[in-house]
């Protein structure tokens, strides 16, 4: 089988890339990490593996479109069919995330549609529910609003703080972003409307 091609956004510490790179799925090929941030622990992680590592410091531009036309730039000649965002810290425009639409999947740490945008742990504890938990979704021109292709369900417990909170989401990124990743690569999954469906 042909190896899909995916590039990892990064702009941290990497623990889904890690996950990523240790599930070793065998339907990719992660062709590139990329990070914004030159001192993101993740572009370590790439290394050791001995993955191409690209950053372009999104400082160095006037605008996110000339930022992303710089990105673009580089992952045309990568044959890059997949972005996959993991810890990715800048919004993107509807210039990068039309030339991947539907071919870029982000991962968010609440069930969406609650609480999207920044905090989300914290915005859980303060809301007081019971459950909260992670999600997967493809990108659309919205913040966090695209299909939801897998999520995962975590309890709040009373003792629970946003550390502790966020240390069990964590756990449940890590083996649902693979997942997603393996189910999308191998041609397992279509779109209809707002909705993720598994193909038969
Ligand atoms: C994850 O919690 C993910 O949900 C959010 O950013 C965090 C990245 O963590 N989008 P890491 O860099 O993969 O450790």
């Amino acid at each position: 089988m042909k190896k899909m091609r995916v590039a990892v956004f990064v702009s941290g510490s990497g623990s889904n890339l890690q996950a990523i790179i240790d599930a070793s799925i065998p339907s990719i090929e992660i062709a590139l990490v990329f990070s914004n941030n030159p001192d993101a622990y993740a572009l370590k992680r790439a290394e050791n593996h001995g993955i191409p590592t690209l950053v372009i410091n999104h400082r160095d531009f006037k605008s996110r479109e000339e930022f992303e036309t710089e990105i673009l730039k580089h992952l045309e000649p990568l044959g890059i069919e997949l972005i996959v965002l993991a810890g990715f810290m800048r919004i993107l425009s509807p210039l990068l995330v039309r030339e991947y639409n539907n071919r870029m999947i982000n991962l968010h740490p609440a069930l969406l549609p609650s609480f999207p945008g920044i905090n989300a742990a914290r915005q859980a504890i303060e809301a007081g529910v019971k459950f909260t938990g992670c999600t997967v979704h493809f990108v659309d021109e919205g913040v966090d609003s695209g299909p939801i292709i897998l999520q995962a369900v975590v309890p709040v417990l009373d003792e629970d703080d946003e550390d502790s909170l966020l240390q069990k989401i964590h756990e449940e990124e890590h083996r649902i972003y693979p997942e997603a990743i393996r189910l999308i690569s191998e041609g397992k999954i279509r779109i209809e409307g707002r909705r993720v469906l598994r193909k038969p």
